[in-house]
């Protein structure tokens, strides 16, 4: 089975599919940490969000490293603005898109893959047995990245990651290659409102009543 699971920063995408992965016992792919490794990386070698260049952002998806993608250090602002700036451009996607469809396709010990992001159902898998569309209000989200930077020992004011998630959003969904939008076909799930288990069940549901047909 693969699912694609799409949606708005903090909208609960990520917890879903994991929950999915560990349920239908699938390999699991945060497509978003590998924007965000991306972007590490650029700041590391002291690239800026204002001058960064497609040529060079490309470039480094070629050789980048990897093992960073579990880790707290990608899961800051500056990064998550970084990445939200180089996924919005056309070469760079396009570098990571054999390695989306390898995960995918890729014979392993699970009985299929979910991949997270943005463009899955849409562009990376569009013949996915399931997409789902997550999306909750933009304050109902920046309150919880707050929390959850907060919980991670960060010293972050919810004032300032309302406003980052704003312009983020706002590439997201208004940049020309791959913007943030529900693939045809995809389940939309508002979660605002919703804690983890009612998104889950949701999901859940629509996928069992769709395998009985
Ligand atoms: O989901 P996230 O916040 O970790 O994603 C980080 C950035 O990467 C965000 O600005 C959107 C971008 N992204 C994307 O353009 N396409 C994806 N498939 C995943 C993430």
């Amino acid at each position: 089975m693969i699912i694609a699971v799409d949606g708005s920063a903090a909208s609960g995408k990520g917890t879903l599919a994991k929950r999915l992965a560990s349920h239908f016992n699938l390999a699991h792919l945060d497509t978003g940490s590998l924007y965000r490794c991306l972007a590490l990386d650029l700041l590391r070698s002291d690239h800026l969000p204002e001058t960064i260049d497609e040529t060079t952002a490309a470039a480094s998806v070629n050789d980048l490293d990897l093992s960073m993608a579990g880790t707290a250090a990608i899961r800051t602002d500056a990064v998550a603005g970084m990445a939200s700036i180089v996924a919005a451009m056309p070469a760079v996607r396009q570098n990571f898109l054999a390695f989306q469809r390898r995960f995918a396709s890729e014979k392993t010990s699970h009985d299929g893959a979910i991949l997270d992001g943005r463009d899955i159902g849409s562009v990376i898998l569009p013949d996915a047995d399931f997409k789902f569309f997550i999306d909750a209000d933009l304050e109902e989200r920046a309150a919880r990245r707050t929390r959850e930077l907060q919980d991670a020992g960060q010293s972050v004011m919810f004032r300032d990651v309302l406003e980052d998630m704003r312009d983020r959003d706002r590439r997201d969904r208004e940049r020309s290659t791959a913007p943030l939008k529900a693939a045809d076909g995809a389940m939309i799930i508002d979660t605002t409102g919703l804690n983890a288990d009612g998104v889950f069940t949701a999901a859940l549901r629509h996928i069992e009543n769709h395998r009985e047909q």
